[in-house]
């Protein structure tokens, strides 16, 4: 069967942690959406690994595939690889042969197109990785494919098609002068370089086909979603958003196995008790004004810094109209929350459940960005608990967690509607209370 592991925040719910938990019992891991800007932190008996590309499955020695649906900057696997090399574990990484490659132009671009996208504050605040220039490419069918990295013919035709305009639209529209990463014999060398360690090593695959034969054989695949809903290029808060579809739907397009396959498996949703945001865009339940301090409280504690760029996160009170749009999105058979032990020993504790707008409560998210900030979340308040031995509890299990957190918890699944699978109290495996597994569902 298949477990789809998908953010129904603004990313860094915590989706590492639940994916290290649940991959010990599945035989393939899989990214489907997204590249090096994810950032997902496994921690293993106080051992922290920050994983970008390599599925988070690794740390536990499973088969990690990048789906077709990922964007795959190479230089990053291979330094990721050989970092976990380093640290004693054999990854055995495959990638699809569907995957677009992040090319030196995209990240150049990435860092152009938000600079001059600030003036009219459309910048979205990206990781500079490159992801919505390679993307755009590969909407434009002028993308350069994993597969064409093996086939030097293939990889020199499409540079000489497409460098050219790149090297045009840094230079005569966006005035910035250009160097080796808009040179295509420069270009082309590295890369063929790149397909040559790929072929050696035996990573490219058919990835639809892979993990078919996988599925079919009665295989556990559990398909990590990076990102977040409501950064979800279709369903989230547009422009400030990624290029791809973080959202369950995308497990099918981005892997090439059948909605049906997914559809039959489970599709668990990962909560942060409040919320972080990296990046630009209207933010209704933001923590600001008197309540910054409280903010930098949240932040502090709960190491809130980009896993990937290291700013420093947003913060706001948990967002219920926003976990109810992605119940829909994306058809949540159950939730894992995390970070209830940030939220422990504060005076207050809310959740904006519901959004005022001209005169209307509304549930859920509106449909445009500029909606969004208009609205008013309607706060509701619940009793604070108490700061307690996070791991003393992890071990008890659910019972031994302070009642009130308790009736936050209940609160949270009734208004999302679908049953909790797993509490996490802490960052480590060992802190994650675990209710259901999926792959028993
Ligand atoms: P991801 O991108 O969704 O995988 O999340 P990140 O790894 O970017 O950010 C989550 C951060 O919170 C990491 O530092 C995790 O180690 C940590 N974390 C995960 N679950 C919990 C939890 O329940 N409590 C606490 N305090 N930290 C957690
Ligand atoms: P994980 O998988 C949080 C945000 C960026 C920016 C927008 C677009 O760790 O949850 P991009 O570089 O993708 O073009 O940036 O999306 N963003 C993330 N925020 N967690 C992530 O990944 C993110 N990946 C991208 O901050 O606002
Ligand atoms: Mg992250």
């Amino acid at each position: 069967m298949t477990v789809t592991i998908v953010g129904s925040q603004l990313g860094d719910e915590g989706k590492g942690a639940l994916v290290d938990l649940w991959g010990g019992d599945a035989d393939v891991v899989a990214r489907y959406q997204g590249g090096d800007n994810a950032g997902h932190t496994v921690v293993q008996d106080g051992d922290e690994y920050k994983l970008s590309l390599v599925p988070s499955g690794a740390i536990r020695d499973k088969v990690g595939v990048l789906g077709n649906g990922c964007v795959v900057n190479p230089k990053t696997l291979f330094s990721e690889i050989d970092e976990l090399r380093e640290r004693g574990l054999d990854p055995d990484v495959r990638v699809a042969r569907r995957a677009h490659v992040i090319m030196p132009y995209h990240r150049v671009l990435d860092g152009i197109e938000e600079e001059a996208k600030s003036d009219s504050d459309l910048d979205a605040g990206t990781t500079g990785r490159g992801i919505g220039p390679t993307y755009e490419d590969k909407a434009g069918r002028r993308g350069i494919r994993v597969g064409d990295l093996l086939d030097p013919e293939v990889l020199r035709d499409r540079l000489e098609y497409v460098i050219p305009q790149k090297r045009a639209l840094a230079e005569d529209v966006f005035g910035v002068d250009t160097g080796e990463a808009f040179d295509v014999d420069a270009v082309y060398e590295e890369y063929v370089e790149i397909g040559e360690r790929l072929r050696e090593e035996s990573m490219t695959v058919n990835a639809g086909e892979f993990l078919g034969s996988h599925v079919d054989a009665g295989d556990d695949v559990l398909f990590e979603g990076a990102q977040g809903t409501s950064i979800d290029i279709d369903h989230g808060i547009y422009p400030y958003v990624t290029s791809s579809n973080p959202t369950a739907g995308g497990a099918a397009t981005g892997t090439g196995v059948g909605p049906t396959v997914v559809g039959r498996g489970e599709v668990v949703g990962i909560v942060k008790a409040y919320l972080s945001r990296v990046g630009t865009g209207p933010l209704p339940t933001e923590l600001t004004g008197d309540d910054e301090e409280l903010a930098d409280y949240i932040r502090e504690k709960g190491g809130e810094f980009g896993t990937v760029t290291g700013r420093p996160r947003r913060i706001g009170w948990l967002d219920v109209p926003m976990l109810r749009h992605a119940a829909r999105a994306n058809g949540f058979t159950g939730l894992a929350v995390n970070h209830i032990d940030v939220l422990a020993g504060l005076d207050e504790v809310k959740v904006g459940h519901s959004y005022g707008l001209d005169g209307e409560e509304l549930l859920t998210m509106p449909a445009t960005t500029e909606r969004w900030g208009r609205c008013e979340p309607n706060l509701r308040e619940f009793e604070p608990w108490p700061e307690v031995d996070w791991s003393a509890v992890a071990a008890e299990g659910y019972d031994a967690i302070p009642e009130n957190a308790q009736t936050y918890l209940e609160y949270l699944s009734e208004e999302v509607g679908a049953p909790i699978y797993a509490v996490g109290v802490g960052p480590d495996r060992a802190q994650t209370i675990e209710l259901a597994n999926p792959f028993e569902q």
